[in-house]
């Protein structure tokens, strides 16, 4: 049998010690034509970290220069992401993504629908998190993470009070935080950490605003599967909170 671990160990000399991966970056073998895909598009459309130096140059990203930029962390199949660069033309959509399978979903979508303004990671989003510049985007959205349910494994989930102080950072002021779950302990998770959080606002102001999915919010896969198996999903909206305003940040959440 394949030693995922050993296949998640990244190629390149040694240096310091990157954090373990808690998510599968191979599934089945990819189809002739999906391989084809990954390998005439990705390259065109990736973001390299190891290229970009230590802070990727978001400006000349895209062909013309996006009025705003969002990004999503663990695509998957890519369903919301494309859906919402498909409504939104103007705007320029980063998205993070370490299952190869499900990148080559969305190269799939950008590809039939023509897509643009669509540009992709290809790796841990925690470390694309860390190197993006200060109040670049708009919007970012982590839809259904892996919940880790077991309290040992609590460590895995990539929402972390580290990983809002990175998302706080690369949200420009009033911009939002959206976030998904189908289990209810990592819901509880989420609230606790990003309302203790200084730099967000939680939106909600009625029990529909978080039991109903918005309408400018395309579904997921994962959403759907979680309702097809009775599931109950929460949509949580936050806003960045304006760096000016006294407790904003961790102090101000500028810099982690
Ligand atoms: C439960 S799935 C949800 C996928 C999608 N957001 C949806 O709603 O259908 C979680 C996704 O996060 C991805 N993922 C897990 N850890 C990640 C990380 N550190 N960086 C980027 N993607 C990650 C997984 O590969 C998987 O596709």
């Amino acid at each position: 049998m394949t030693d995922r671990r050993q296949e998640d160990k990244p190629p390149g000399p040694p240096g310091p010690p990157r954090r373990q991966l808690y998510g599968r970056r191979y599934g089945r073998p990819l189809r002739p034509a999906r391989a084809r895909l990954v390998e005439r598009l990705l390259p065109r459309l990736s973001l390299d970290l190891a290229a970009a130096g230590s802070v990727p140059a978001l400006t000349g990203l895209f062909e013309t220069e996006p009025e705003a930029l969002w990004l999503e962390i663990g695509f998957g199949a890519g369903e919301h992401l494309a859906a919402q660069a498909a409504a939104r033309p103007g705007v320029g959509f980063l998205g993070a993504e370490v299952f190869v399978n499900g990148i080559a979903s969305l190269l799939a979508r950008i590809d039939e629908a023509g897509l643009r303004n669509v540009r992709i990671y290809r790796g841990d989003g925690r470390d694309l998190l860390e190197a993006l510049p200060e109040a670049a985007f708009a919007r970012v959205a982590v839809l259904f993470p892996d919940p880790w349910p077991k309290t040992r494994h609590q460590r895995r989930r990539i929402l972390q009070p580290e990983t809002l102080d990175h998302l706080a950072r690369v949200l420009g002021d009033g911009g939002e935080l959206r976030l998904a779950t189908d289990d209810p302990d990592y819901l509880t998770w989420m609230l606790e950490k990003t309302t203790a959080h200084p730099a967000f606002e939680w939106l909600a102001r009625r029990a529909a605003d978080w039991r109903e999915r918005p309408p400018d919010w395309p579904p997921s896969r994962y959403e759907r599967k979680a309702l097809a198996k009775g599931a109950r999903p929460t949509y949580l909206r936050f806003r960045r909170r304006d760096r000016t305003a006294r407790g904003s940040g961790r102090e101000a959440g500028e810099a982690p």
